[in-house]
């Protein structure tokens, strides 16, 4: 029998990589989508027409367990979230809610539907595996570089202290219940699928507006912020790979390398053959109440016990989106209304 998979946040960039991915190891998965008619999900149904979808959403606990009780998933990919940290100021309150409290929510329908007691401890039957999305941001205001999985936290945004507790939730329902319950703290990761508010993207965009003629310029906030940029497809393996483990562990997952925004805007105008210093225009309004400075990872443990390494070198990874979004803005898309599926 096929194994069956669940995953919240399946409409985001992560979420349609796991799927083709799992998809391709043979998996039943199934997705869950919030709204009622979310036009992410009818985009997305083109690339992953295999996917089925259930309806819920990690602030209401009853449509957890519903949506649990129906699937019966071997494993649980927790990818929903609130994910921009610039956002995570404006709604605190939603961050709380859906990045920190959605991940009890999610390990309660888990428990439940398990049959898990509390103080029952020790390992529960017909275990489901849980990934929990864990994120460097996780690090704030480092205190060593490269951060491994024994680095302190020093979370500098409402999205960090959120992504924070669901990681001690996620540890603590393994060390309470028993439960296979992983978290995986990733780095940056990129892809041509990657929302346009993140930096990578809004550069791979702004390059390509530029190139075409349908902008002149492209305002960016601090250039001196460096992060450790790796690509989507390659971590949602390495996900994968937490949850067929022997044992429950968290790991750090990244490149070990890192570069500027500086340094990403100008590999990216330089691959559209562009000199990015008559471009760019640095714009305070832009700056963070409180910045992560740098992210670096260590990724040793993760290549060693799960043989997991990343592919796609930042260049590739720069020019990948580059060349996507000169596609999608040549076929006549409309800037406004871009199509990253
Ligand atoms: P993303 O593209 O922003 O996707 C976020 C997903 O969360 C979307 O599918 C969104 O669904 C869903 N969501 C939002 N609110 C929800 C709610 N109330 N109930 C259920 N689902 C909800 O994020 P991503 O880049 O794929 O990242 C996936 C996960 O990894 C996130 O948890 C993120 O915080 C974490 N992470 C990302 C990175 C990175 O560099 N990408 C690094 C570390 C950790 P809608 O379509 O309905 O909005
Ligand atoms: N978004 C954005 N827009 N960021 C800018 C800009 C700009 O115009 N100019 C400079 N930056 C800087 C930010 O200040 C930050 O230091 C860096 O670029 C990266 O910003 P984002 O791409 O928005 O990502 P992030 O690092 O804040 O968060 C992402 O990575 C985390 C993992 O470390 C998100 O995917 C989070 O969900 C994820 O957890």
């Amino acid at each position: 029998m096929a194994r069956r998979a669940l995953i919240t946040g399946i409409t985001g960039q992560d979420g349609s990589y796991l799927a083709e991915h799992l998809l391709e190891q043979g998996y039943e998965v199934w997705g869950l989508v919030r709204g009622q008619a979310n036009p992410r999900m009818s985009r997305m149904r083109r690339l992953l027409s295999d996917v089925q979808v259930v309806r819920g959403d990690l602030l209401d606990q009853g449509s957890l367990i519903s949506v649990v009780e129906r699937v019966q998933p071997d494993e649980v990919y927790n990818l929903g979230a609130i994910s921009f940290v610039p956002m995570s100021w404006e709604q605190a309150e939603l961050t709380a809610e859906v990045t920190g409290m959605g991940v009890l929510r999610m390990l309660e329908a888990i428990r439940v539907c398990s049959g898990v007691s509390r103080g029952a401890g020790g390992p529960a039957s017909g275990q489901i595996r849980f990934y929990q999305a864990s994120s460097s941001e996780m690090f704030g205001q480092v205190s060593e570089t490269p951060q491994n999985e024994a680095t302190a936290f020093h979370p500098r945004s409402p999205y960090g202290v959120a992504k924070a507790y669901g990681h001690f939730l996620t540890q603590n329902y393994r060390e309470s219940y028993g439960m296979f319950a992983v978290s995986g703290i990733l780095f940056n990761h990129e892809s041509p699928r990657r929302g346009a508010e993140f930096v990578t993207r809004k550069v791979s965009l702004g390059v390509a507006r530029i190139k075409l003629g349908l902008a002149g310029e492209l305002r960016l906030g601090n250039l001196e912020a460096r992060r450790d940029w790796g690509f989507a497809g390659d971590y949602v393996k390495a996900m994968h790979l937490m949850l067929g483990a022997a044992k429950p562990e968290d790991y750090v997952i990244g490149t070990g390398r890192m570069k500027s925004v500086r340094e990403l805007a100008e590999a990216a105008f330089a691959a559209a053959g562009l000199d990015w210093e008559r471009y760019v225009v640095t714009d305070q309004t832009l700056h963070r109440p409180a910045e992560v400075d740098l992210l670096c990872a260590d990724p040793k443990k993760a290549r060693a016990q799960l043989g997991w390494e990343p592919r796609v070198s930042f260049d590739e990874l720069v020019s990948m989106m580059v060349d996507a979004d000169l596609r999608l803005l040549t076929n006549g898309t409309d800037p406004d209304d871009y199509d990253p599926w």
